[in-house]
């Protein structure tokens, strides 16, 4: 077992980010003192997952205002603005920023309360994922083989991850048990990450490339799948990374529970359905040259959401640090905001 990477810090008055474009083979942190630089590094994802983008760009907003003099709560909100145009699909940016722009202060302390409000949005990640992960726990057994796609882990979040927080519970509790790691094309968070700190914990973990999820399913290697989720609709409609509709479409068909692991700041009740998520789509780059040379023509025409949206019907159940959430979602969804 090796010590945890931290993805995310406040330390010596700075956002300081583990820069995980660098990941498996170099571990590089960085310190970020501006809001531009924030916004860069959710952008180019050097952070990234849904919860990890939230705390990242709440201290953006204080970095912003720190240094202004005049016209605080402008600048607050020129900032917020401004890293909500980072990206699109995971909607804990969005909650974060609203949280930040609510903040309400006298002025010669409402620096040090968007400071503390930030902290706090840090904070309350690592406690929703811990109770995410007794939760979630509660669905499996000592044994089982469980199928991951992309990384909703610790690194994705302040601490546990979402769909890992159960795997680590596991691992201390002495289960034995195997967690397949898609590779996840075109980024690899799979095997960058997620297989990076699954082993670091002493996790037994695996990497398939994407395509191999169906055989190993046709195997009866997986007894449940756990995914993360960037925006969960008022109807359980749930945007992840590209590649999870793919396989809550082998889970449906292998008969496998597929759990979605949904902090409630996931949850976007303002969002009637998949059909409204906004999809990210990314450079073409990421997908013709991902391995450091081209692997196809440069002129190639690519197309490359970064997200897709599982439908409700293929979920099992969505678990959130409230509890678990079954059919009807959207009676069901609506009563953990009540
Ligand atoms: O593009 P990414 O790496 O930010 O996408 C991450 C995911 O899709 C995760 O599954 C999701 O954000 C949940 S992280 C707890």
């Amino acid at each position: 077992m090796t010590e945890a990477l931290n993805p995310i810090e406040w330390k010596n008055d700075a956002l300081v980010l583990l820069d995980q474009t660098k990941l498996p083979n170099d571990i590089v942190y960085e310190e970020f003192t501006t809001v531009e630089s924030v916004w860069d590094a959710i952008v180019t994802m050097k952070v990234r997952g849904a919860p990890a983008i939230g705390v990242a760009a709440a201290y953006g907003v204080y970095l912003a205002v720190r240094n202004a003099e005049t016209d605080l709560v402008e600048v607050v909100q020129k900032s917020a603005a401004y890293l909500a145009t980072s990206r699109p699909t995971a909607v804990n940016l969005f909650w974060a920023l609203d949280r930040m722009t609510a903040v309400k202060a006298p002025d010669a302390t409402y620096k040090e309360a968007l400071l503390a409000e930030a902290k706090a949005i840090h904070k309350e990640d690592e406690e929703i994922n811990r109770n995410i992960g007794e939760n979630l726990l509660t669905l499996l057994a000592d044994g089982m083989g469980i199928l991951t796609h992309c990384n909703a882990g610790a690194l994705a979040t302040s601490k546990y991850g979402t769909a890992t927080a159960p795997m680590y519970l596991a691992k201390e509790k002495g289960w034995d048990f195997k967690v397949y790691a898609d590779e996840t094309r075109p980024r690899l968070q799979g095997s960058t990450l997620t297989a990076l700190e699954l082993s670091r914990a002493g996790i037994d973990v695996t990497v398939i490339t994407d395509n191999m999820a169906a055989m190993v399913m046709s195997q009866g290697k997986v007894q449940a799948v756990i995914v993360g989720c960037d925006r969960v609709a008022a109807n359980g409609d749930t945007a992840n990374k590209i590649g999870t509709l793919g396989v809550s479409i082998l889970a449906k068909h292998y008969n496998i529970p597929f759990y979605v692991a949904a902090p409630t700041p996931t949850i976007d009740l303002n969002t009637p359905t998949g059909t409204q998520i906004p999809i990210e789509e990314r450079h073409k780059s990421e997908v013709i040259e991902g391995f450091g040379k081209l692997t196809a023509p440069a002129d190639v025409n690519v197309y490359n959401p970064a997200f897709d949206v599982t439908p409700h019907e293929h979920i099992t159940a969505i678990v959130t640090e409230k509890g678990i959430v079954r059919a009807p979602f959207s009676e069901n969804l609506e009563k953990l905001f009540r």
